[in-house]
């Protein structure tokens, strides 16, 4: 990508002429009011030499003027700059420009702000192809209208400038982008560029900025320094910058500015600094060639493009891809419905998808084969185990494998209420050697399942010491969780009875995503639930806005918990309201029956946000204790996709993406 400007500074001249001519008029006449603003007229051949054949259009970022000054508080200068800024987009869009970059305003009062987002929405309806990028500081130093005599912001009158101001605060240019954007109504084709500077803002800032749509990193000079050989390099912080923004899904460009000029195009003559391709008329005798090998190495060419050279160089060095990002690349901010596998009956390749993960089923087993050893020192018999929910069976494996590996003999079962998946269940058990026609595969919805059938006695339903399921959402209880649990409780033993999960607990924080928001905004009002649902997506371009002091990561706040198996006076009840007779009491509160009420959470949670922001939703996560040894030297076995444990819980678990509520009022 190039950047080049869509006027001449001909044009430059010729207005700026016309507002000295404004002023003339004005104090030649005795009524300064009578005299009309300055109008620039339409482009001639001398204002520009963009023309639409231009074959390098789509690779090119045109810029519109930097010395008009949209915000200006003067209404003459903001009046002459509105009309520049309108020529110069309409030609550009006419011309078939794709990517226009705008300087962005450099005044801090937000009511002449607004006058420079309303040129900017105003430009988005001009060219329906356009897009704008709005070129701000990440940190803005001093910020003030440039005074200089080849400027419009250098010919507001006096008496105008009293609105101008120092930034100084470290958000100003977020404060800025997010009033333009608000304006712009979340374009889709509106974006930022961001300029580096060489000390970056704290790590905070470094992420509300990694949360909006970045087009374009341009990296002054002055960012570079040098190092022990004279080599422009990027500090360290930079670097680590540049490797978590190039993970964004649209990878950013980057334009080095004020670095030189480019040899073969600035200089017509100077040579191109690219190995040559062309090969010789004349062989080399091999003497020759090893003498012109020496004379090579003795001169390496001097590098013309240190600085591009050095980009290349960070680009082919940057470290691999974590394996959540390298398997999530396609879903990231890709929103989805949660999955409805109690309505629902999933694909084969829904499994496949959960089968892939790395973390799940190992956790599992280790769960179960802890369980059995604590089961086992109780019970001197098989253990009864069963997976309700048994998918294409990955988890009956693993607790044939926990048998295996402690040596704990099973009686393994698999409820599966999928008549496809029951299909594969079975072929599994005659075809799979570890399985070898040992699990009992029962198709029915768990909740009506009377228990196993022993052979010891195959006319009465016995119970299950060991109950294993994995029928947890993104947000824990928002699948098949507690609900169909409770409703197979009655199959496990109710003294010593396991039931692997033991627990799971919902969290939540604050979070700004303003590319979620953006979308939901485009979807229309014909999706008429779309604020009212929740989303499962790999959240990837969001920034937290409340992080904790004391342990510097975000502050994401448990919700409830749920624990199973549940105390059998609670299910009594929930059994005796399912009826709605006399002894259940009154109705549920939303006008049910009230059998599930003992499922009902709410909470109240109070969150600091650490510095000004927009928030878009709740970023959602779960927690599970898979189950807790009896051994108190032991860990419990747990899950997690919250991010500030699942490193410590179960790191490079995928099976779960987290779950984004969406506020439609932010
Ligand atoms: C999230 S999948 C897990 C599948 C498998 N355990 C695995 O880990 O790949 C949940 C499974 O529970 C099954 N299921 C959902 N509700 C059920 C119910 N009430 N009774 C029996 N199976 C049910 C679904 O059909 C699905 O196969």
């Amino acid at each position: 990508m190039m950047t080049r400007p869509i006027t001449s500074p001909g044009f430059q001249a010729r207005v700026l002429s016309s507002v000295d001519a404004y002023y003339e008029a004005v104090s030649a006449s005795s009524d300064a009011n009578a005299v009309p603003y300055p109008l620039i007229a339409p482009l001639t051949p001398e204002d520009t030499n963009l023309v639409p054949d231009d074959t390098m259009l789509s690779t090119m970022i045109c810029c519109t003027s930097p010395w008009i000054d949209l915000a200006s508080p003067d209404p003459v200068i903001a009046h002459v700059s509105r009309q520049v800024f309108n020529h110069e987009v309409a030609y550009a869009a006419f011309c078939g420009v794709n990517n226009i970059m705008i300087q962005g305003p450099n005044l801090e009062a937000s009511s002449v702000i607004s006058q420079y987002a309303r040129a900017i929405w105003h430009s988005l309806e001009v060219g329906p192809y356009i897009n704008l990028q709005i070129l701000l500081p990440m940190q803005p130093t001093e910020i003030k209208a440039a005074q200089d005599g080849l400027s419009l912001a250098g010919r507001a009158r006096d008496s105008f400038k009293t609105l101008q101001s120092v930034a100084t605060d470290a958000l100003w240019s977020w404060d800025t982008w997010d009033l333009i954007r608000s304006t712009c109504k979340y374009h889709p084709r509106l974006t930022v560029a961001l300029e580096i500077p060489q000390k970056l803002p704290s790590s905070e800032f470094q992420s509300r900025w990694f949360s909006e749509p970045l087009r374009t990193l341009m990296i002054p000079e002055s960012t570079f320094v040098h190092n022990a050989k004279g080599f422009p390099v990027l500090n360290k912080p930079i670097q680590a910058l540049l490797t978590r923004y190039m993970r964004l899904k649209t990878v950013p460009w980057i334009i080095l500015s004020n670095v030189g000029l480019i040899p073969g195009q600035d200089h017509p003559g100077m040579p191109v600094n690219l190995p040559s391709r062309s090969i010789s008329p004349e062989l080399p005798t091999p003497a020759q060639s090893q003498s012109k090998r020496k004379q090579q190495q003795q001169q390496k060419p001097k590098d013309l493009t240190p600085y591009l050279s050095y980009m290349r160089h960070l680009q082919r060095t940057q470290p691999p891809r974590p394996i959540i990002d390298r398997f999530a690349a396609g879903y990231q901010d890709f929103l989805q419905s949660p999955l409805q596998p109690l309505t629902d009956n999933l694909e084969s390749i829904t499994y496949e998808v959960f089968e892939k993960d790395p973390i799940k089923y190992e956790w599992y087993e280790r769960a179960v084969a802890a369980a059995l050893k604590d089961m086992h020192k109780k019970l001197q018999r098989p253990i009864v185990v069963a997976v309700v929910g048994a998918g294409r069976g990955p988890l009956v494996t693993r607790c044939l494998k926990a048998s295996a590996s402690t040596g704990i003999p099973v009686q393994q079962w698999a409820v599966e209420k999928n008549p496809n998946a029951y299909v594969l269940l079975q072929r599994r058990n005659l075809t799979d050697p570890l399985w070898n026609k040992r699990v009992t595969v029962v198709k029915t919805d768990m909740r009506a399942w009377k228990g196993p059938l022993l052979s010891t006695d195959p006319t009465t339903p016995a119970k299950v010491d060991i109950l294993v399921s994995e029928l947890l959402g993104s947000f824990a209880d928002n699948e098949l969780s507690p609900e169909c649990l409770d409703g197979v409780q009655h199959v496990l033993h109710p003294e010593h009875g396991i039931s692997v999960p033991t627990s799971y607990t919902a969290h939540f924080t604050p979070i700004a995503h303003p590319k979620i928001y953006a979308e939901l905004l485009g979807r229309g009002d014909a999706d008429k639930d779309k604020w009212e649902l929740p989303y499962v997506t790999m959240l990837h371009q969001y920034d937290d806005l409340c992080i904790s002091a004391a342990t510097g990561t975000p502050d994401i706040q448990t919700a409830w918990e749920f624990t199973h198996p549940l105390p059998p006076a609670i299910l009594q009840q929930s059994a005796l309201r399912r009826g709605g007779s006399v002894q259940a009491g009154g109705s549920g509160m939303v006008g049910g029956d009230g059998w599930n009420e003992h499922n009902a959470r709410f909470c109240h949670l109070r969150f600091t946000a650490s510095s000004r922001g927009v928030c878009h939703g709740l970023g959602g996560y779960f927690e599970t204790v898979l189950y807790t040894p009896e051994d108190k030297s032991k860990k419990p076995i747990e899950l997690s996709i919250n991010p500030n444990t699942m490193e410590e819980k179960s790191k490079d678990m995928i099976s779960w993406f987290p779950i984004f509520f969406p506020l439609k009022v932010c």
